[in-house]
């Protein structure tokens, strides 16, 4: 064998096991492994989980908080409005140099798989999405990246839009999205949709989009979504993130929708970290949250999970250290949930639901497997979320890539030195 963990907790399991790993791929898991490996680790009773994937982040806007104007209304529209002047400036290094220290944070905090969002527009044309092909290859080593061709100023209210989209999944985007609630009307909406199925068709690609990131009671979009990936066949294939508008439906109206979008077979992705920050800002009290029906969604079957989505940009231009555990944390607040069976499903979010949204192959701590799970200082689920603890060790495909030891020492007294 080329690596064995030793005493690893998993989850749902009594008695700890083994994890054996030749190559990229596990070869055995069970308790006292008796062969031997060239390097073998004790876990020593810590949890051992498949490595944490982010569903949903943007590596080419992340870091630029730092270096543009303030957004004093904390709103989406201003949000966007003032990348416009960065996004005309931005270079291959500019984009590699921040999206590398993001993933290089993820990476230390246990994350080795994203889909990251790039814009795709008339402003900045192709150039994000060329630092960001860039800055897969140069991580190639560390992480794997989905990149979603996301037209961020709408394709309709943005004339052009269309075919730099298609340009861009010749290029290697792998990934549709959208932004259907930036057009000018419903109509434009539903034909932003229409146009998103139809490169997404053309290129056999999978469709991520922004839905209804408002709190327009009235947004009907994510409802025309459902309505497409049902009529078009995509079970399984189509992804909305944000859905904020569904915090303020009407109940009924709500109800409807999640049965559609359980019959489509789609997943969902809450971002309550950005969400928490801009929604709502038009109210005095009470102040809506804006964070999507996440308990009901998941009581329907749906596949729902969370994402980073935003570091220190103009959206979220104070926070976030790429850290599955903190948005689990702050998911956990924002949706309410605190039972031991709620906190087992946050944990499912940014691994195994993921991987679904992703449909990613041989994910898991399980013979033929890649070899891709993190040692982390907590006994349960319950406990990493709580405490958000070293990630001891981060071994992807089969190699160890990162090792975090943090020590406290409590000091009392002048016993002490
Ligand atoms: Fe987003």
């Amino acid at each position: 064998m080329d690596l064995i963990v030793r005493n690893a907790r998993l989850r749902k399991k009594e008695e700890l096991a083994d994890i054996a790993v030749k190559g990229e791929r596990i070869e055995k898991v069970a308790p006292g492994i008796t062969e031997k490996a060239s390097l073998e680790i004790d876990a020593e009773g810590m949890l051992v989980t498949p490595t944490f994937i982010d569903p949903h982040v943007h590596l080419d806007k992340v870091l630029i908080s730092e270096v543009v104007r303030r957004n004093v209304s904390g709103t989406l529209m201003e949000a966007i409005e003032i990348i416009w002047e960065k996004k005309k400036s931005y270079t291959d290094e500019d984009v590699m140099s921040r999206a590398g220290k993001v993933i290089e944070w993820a990476v230390s905090h246990g994350t080795t798989i994203l889909r990251s969002h790039v814009d795709i527009d008339t402003v900045g044309g192709l150039k994000p999405l060329q630092g960001v092909l860039k800055v897969r290859e140069a991580y190639r080593d560390l992480v794997d990246i989905q990149i979603v061709a996301f037209p961020q100023e709408g394709i309709l209210k943005d004339p052009g839009t269309e075919e730099l989209m298609r340009k861009a999944m010749e290029m290697g985007a792998d990934v549709v999205g959208g932004m259907p609630y930036n057009e000018y009307n419903e109509e434009d909406s539903r034909r932003h949709i229409d146009i998103a199925f139809e490169i997404a068709k053309a290129f056999n690609a999978d469709i991520d989009m922004h839905v209804d990131e408002t709190d327009d009671p009235g947004a009907r979009t994510l409802q025309y979504l459902a309505t497409k990936a049902i009529r078009e066949n995509y079970h399984e294939r189509v992804t909305a993130g944000h859905t904020c508008a569904m915090a303020s439906y009407d109940d009924s109206y709500a109800a409807k929708v999640i049965d559609m979008l359980r019959l489509a077979r789609m997943n969902m992705i809450t971002n309550p970290a950005t969400n928490l920050m801009l929604q709502g800002r038009r109210d005095k009290q009470p102040v809506r949250r804006g964070i999507t029906r996440v308990k009901e969604l998941n009581a329907a079957g749906i596949n729902i999970c969370y994402g980073q989505d935003c570091l220190k940009d103009t959206f979220y231009p104070t926070f976030g250290q790429a850290d599955m555990l903190e948005v689990g944390l702050i998911t956990a607040h924002a949706a309410q949930m605190s039972l031991p069976e709620e906190i087992e499903t946050l944990y499912d979010m940014p691994t195994h639901r993921a991987a679904r949204v992703l449909r990613l192959k041989n994910y898991g701590i399980e013979p033929g497997g890649f070899a891709s799970f993190n040692i982390i200082d907590a006994k349960t689920v319950q406990e990493a979320f709580r405490t958000q603890p070293d990630r001891r060790y981060v071994i992807r495909k089969g190699k160890v890539i990162a090792k975090t030891v943090s020590k406290v020492e409590i000091m009392r007294g002048a016993a002490v030195s």
